[in-house]
């Protein structure tokens, strides 16, 4: 296989293996996206080996082969490194694969996973939660397609950590991982790579570096915001090296352990130091936003604000002009609570658009089937088949080549896409902070509402056509996922989804996703909250929100 990095170093430690005694903590589940927790929960002594071992126990068959591993920069990810390293060697992998630094973004572990065909990555990030001494952290374990272990894998490990009683791990010193090179420990190999060079080379690969460069040439203007996160040296190589932005456009691009004090999470509202550059007559004509780990993103034209789900079917629409998927889209894929407005375009593509629940895992299947070539998610997430997670950083570039393509506003394309599709009205309202009984007796209530929910019942103008709590048959392996949100929908084709989030590491999340669809174009130009303020009031009625929770307003609106 080519190496596209050169390993200078070579140098060899013959470290003594060693059981560890140990209990099993409870909790160990993971969520939506692998294990999160507060810090101060990992730095518990044996919490991290008790469920990396439960990792390596749930699998079968890595001895001797390659494991990936790299994180978000966040604090902790390095000594956890070095702490999964020792109980990789202890554990018989012939070869770890570490980010230089220990970095690496989630969407170029998924790279270096498929392409150097590794058995699998442990990918440590607790993603947008913010970081720190009293932040969050995350260990996540992806499979051999690059992607996040499916439920029967996350079940399995669950099921170790509540039966582990001791862990291996080898005694000796750290590895420094600051110089590209390759360390013997002892029957183990530990390579330390470039976290850049696999994932740029393969986004020339997929787009038309050419005309993107030749778009910046012309005078073109771009602001990212990489958020003091993980995508900072990517977008850096990327966007102004490679592509031709020009020195600048990348902000907040060195990764910091806390991300500056910030909430790395790309949206409206914690974005809001992008938003307010991009509010200008003098504004940069395109703006992008990623994540702590760097599988989000938020695309902005000037003035102009594309909601996750817009991007994924404007993207859709415009595949055919972009390298990679020029030949065709297999299928589309979205999760539940996206808006519909992917749907349309398969429609007319005459391809078919997956429904799944909540989370990236869902997608795995579909990918790998060829059932899917895109895929995205409300929560601004959006990806394709080139590898097995969301890919912020990848739409900013798909973006680029549209608008290197067509030489037209964002603000243009999108409006023209609203015209020929028609408008769906979006808008994610979350609860933060709710106390968990609070959010689950919301829930339990919202049930027994939902028993006496009736088909034709008129809330307004909304007429209901049908209410469940959303369940999923994987159409590849058929295994069937439950209780996958609280729906309910309109025979106007508007829709409100409340699910709790499956990623906090504290409190309950209440989120509810509002959505309607309108054809006349006149309406477009409607703001999303006045446009859906009906159906706001109308989930407030059916919930019970500001009773349950005392709140008369989102703690977050996207
Ligand atoms: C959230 C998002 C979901 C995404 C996940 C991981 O999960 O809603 O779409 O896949 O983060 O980034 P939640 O907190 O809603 O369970
Ligand atoms: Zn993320």
């Amino acid at each position: 296989m080519s190496k596209t990095y050169s390993l200078p170093i070579k140098k060899t430690f013959n470290p003594i293996r060693t059981q560890m005694k140990t209990t099993p903590f409870e909790g160990q589940k993971p969520g939506t996206s692998g294990l999160r927790k507060k810090v101060s929960v990992f730095q518990q002594p044996h919490y991290l080996e008790n469920f990396v071992q439960s990792i390596f126990d749930s699998l079968d068959g890595f001895q001797g082969k390659t494991l990936v591993v790299g994180g978000d920069g966040r604090y902790y990810n390095k000594t956890v490194t070095q702490t999964i390293l020792k109980m990789a060697a202890a554990n018989g992998f012939g070869r770890v694969l570490v980010g230089q630094n220990a970095l690496l973004s989630t969407p170029a572990a998924s790279v270096v996973i498929r392409k150097h065909q590794a058995f699998g990555g442990i990918i440590l990030s607790a993603s947008h939660n913010p970081g720190g001494p009293n932040g969050d952290f995350g260990v996540k374990y992806n499979i051999s397609n690059g992607g996040p272990a499916p439920e029967k894998v996350t079940e399995a490990i669950y099921e170790c950590t509540k039966k582990i009683t001791e862990y291996r791990i080898t005694e000796t010193a750290d590895i420094d991982l600051s110089q590209l090179g390759e360390i013997q420990l002892g029957e183990m190999k530990v390579e330390i790579i470039d976290p850049v060079a696999d994932y740029a080379a393969l986004m020339e690969q997929l787009f038309d570096f050419y005309k993107i460069n030749a778009l910046f040439q012309s005078g073109f203007t771009l602001c990212f915001d990489a958020m003091h996160a993980i995508t900072g040296p990517y977008a850096r190589v990327i966007l102004e090296e490679k592509l031709g932005a020009p020195a600048g456009s990348v902000i907040n691009g060195v990764p910091l352990e806390d991300f500056g004090g910030g909430h790395p999470d790309p949206n409206l509202t914690y974005a809001d130091d992008l938003v307010n550059i991009l509010s200008g007559n003098e504004a940069p004509q395109f703006g992008a936003a990623s994540d702590g780990d760097g599988d989000r993103n938020m695309i902005l034209g000037r003035r102009f604000f594309v909601t996750p789900s817009d991007s994924l079917a404007v993207l859709a629409a415009n595949a055919h002009l972009v390298p990679a998927y020029k030949d065709g889209l297999a299928g589309l894929a979205r999760s539940m609570p996206t808006s519909a407005a992917a749907d349309h375009v398969a429609k007319a593509l005459g391809i078919a658009c997956f429904e799944t629940p909540t989370g990236w895992k869902f997608f795995g299947n579909l990918l790998d089937a060829g059932k899917a070539t895109l895929c995205g998610e409300e929560s601004f997430g959006t990806g394709s088949n080139h590898i097995r997670e969301k890919d912020g950083l990848w739409a900013v570039i798909f973006w680029l080549n549209i608008l290197a393509e067509r030489q037209q506003s964002v603000e243009n394309i999108v409006r023209e896409h609203w015209a020929q599709y028609g408008r769906h009205f979006y808008s994610r309202h979350d609860y933060e902070g709710i106390e968990a009984k609070v959010a689950q007796d919301l829930m339990d209530n919202l049930s027994q509402t939902f028993n006496f929910l009736r088909k034709g019942q008129s809330f307004g103008t909304h007429v209901v056509e049908y209410r469940d709590n959303f369940s999923y048959t994987d159409p590849v392996d058929h295994s069937i996922s439950t209780n996958q949100g609280m729906r309910v929908g309109f025979e106007d084709g508007s829709r409100i989804i409340f699910r709790l989030s499956g990623t906090g590491t504290d409190a309950a999340t209440l989120r509810v996703y509002l959505e309607s669809f309108e054809e006349d174009t006149t309406q477009h130009g409607l703001d999303a909250q006045d446009a859906l303020a009906d159906l706001i009031a109308v989930a407030d009625l059916i919930a019970g929100i500001k009773k349950y929770t005392g709140r008369d307003k989102p703690s977050v609106i996207t």
